[in-house]
């Protein structure tokens, strides 16, 4: 978008607005700030108007719950301007998830340009990620192209030792980035109920470092009674929640070493403070690193947010799921949409 000519012209901008909201307003505006560079550089460059979209959770139809109002006064707060506008959430339109060529139509009416700079819905293949693109001359806005550059580098040569630490619930989403990236790792770290999985059953061509004790829980939930124990020693009927304390040193031990570092997805159940030792000590060891590190997913992110540390990593990724597709090497549609990008 830097090359492009925005003097008098309306644009349309897809940014990922699709923040978490807490009593109807927003509860953690990242991704709100994330966007504000392209919009601010549109305006300075003297466009006539600036109309950004996004979709806002997943909502069935038209919910005043998902309204954008919340990130409407957020954005107004952090930016005004007369020239700026957002439209409802895209969600509402059912045409958006289904790329319905009428609701991008309807989106591009009366705009000239378009700027994707939602890079956490470029793996979404939508009317308002996609279909627009396809009408309007389109460019990549400066977060999606930092966004590109930065976890691109983890694609290309990186300078060893290089460590993986994958953790988190949605073990399938993952596998795909160990697969990817993990046979040029020196380490890959695993955590969480991924580690159970690969305890059982490793599907990949390398090995990798699983947790040697766990913290226990005698039940899921937040005030279960809890004992750290080995991996293979747990009480009948007891679940582990998070990597115990020898499993935390070893861990920050790889990644004290680490010249780059990519982290994606928590230890344990970190919600609740007895379970969140594990990926409090994953978060402080990347933080602390002088490496080149980044971290995506909203939970680590979260994580690092909490502890004060999101400015100590070289790069905190807006995207989970865009992220993760990125680096399994799949194509963005999103992106390949973009001429130049
Ligand atoms: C996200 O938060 O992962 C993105 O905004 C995409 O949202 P989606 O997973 O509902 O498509
Ligand atoms: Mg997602």
């Amino acid at each position: 978008m830097r090359d492009a000519d925005v003097a008098a012209k309306r644009i349309l901008v897809r940014s990922d607005l699709n923040v978490p909201l807490a009593d109807g307003r927003v509860a953690d505006d990242t991704r709100i700030r994330a966007s504000l560079p392209t919009l601010q550089l549109l305006l300075e460059r003297g466009a006539d108007r600036v109309t950004v979209c996004s979709h806002l959770g997943r909502p069935k139809g038209q919910d005043p719950a998902f309204s954008m109002q919340p990130v409407r006064d957020k954005l107004d707060e952090l930016l005004h301007d007369d020239r700026l506008h957002v439209l409802e959430n895209t969600r509402f339109n059912a045409g958006e998830t289904k790329n319905d060529p009428a609701f991008a139509r309807e989106l591009a009416a009366d705009n000239e340009l378009f700027v994707e700079d939602a890079f956490g819905s470029v793996h979404r293949a939508h009317a308002s990620t996609v279909g627009v693109a396809e009408l309007l001359p389109s460019y990549a806005g400066l977060l999606l192209e930092r966004e590109l550059a930065e976890l691109g580098k983890l694609l290309a040569d990186v300078e060893h030792p290089f460590v993986l630490i994958s953790g988190g619930a949605k073990v399938e989403d993952k596998l795909g980035v160990l697969q990817n990236l993990g046979g040029k790792a020196d380490a890959v770290l695993v955590g969480g109920k991924m580690a159970e999985q690969l305890r059982r059953e490793n599907p990949l061509r390398f090995d990798v470092v699983l947790p040697t004790d766990v913290v226990a829980a005698s039940e899921f939930a937040e005030d279960a009674e809890a004992q750290v124990t080995p991996y293979d020693d747990l009480p009948d009927g007891w679940l582990g929640l998070d990597i115990g304390p020898e499993t935390r040193e070893t861990f920050a031990r790889h990644i004290a070493e680490a010249r780059t570092i990519f982290w994606n997805g928590p230890m344990g159940v970190f919600e609740w403070p007895r379970f969140a030792a594990g990926t409090k000590a994953v978060a402080e060891a990347v933080a602390h690193s002088d490496g080149y590190s980044v971290v995506g997913g909203a939970d680590s992110a979260r994580a690092l947010t909490e502890l004060g540390l999101e400015q100590q990593v070289s790069w905190l990724s807006t995207g989970g799921g865009a992220a993760l597709e990125l680096l399994e090497g799949k194509n963005l549609p999103g992106v390949s949409v973009i001429p130049e990008a």
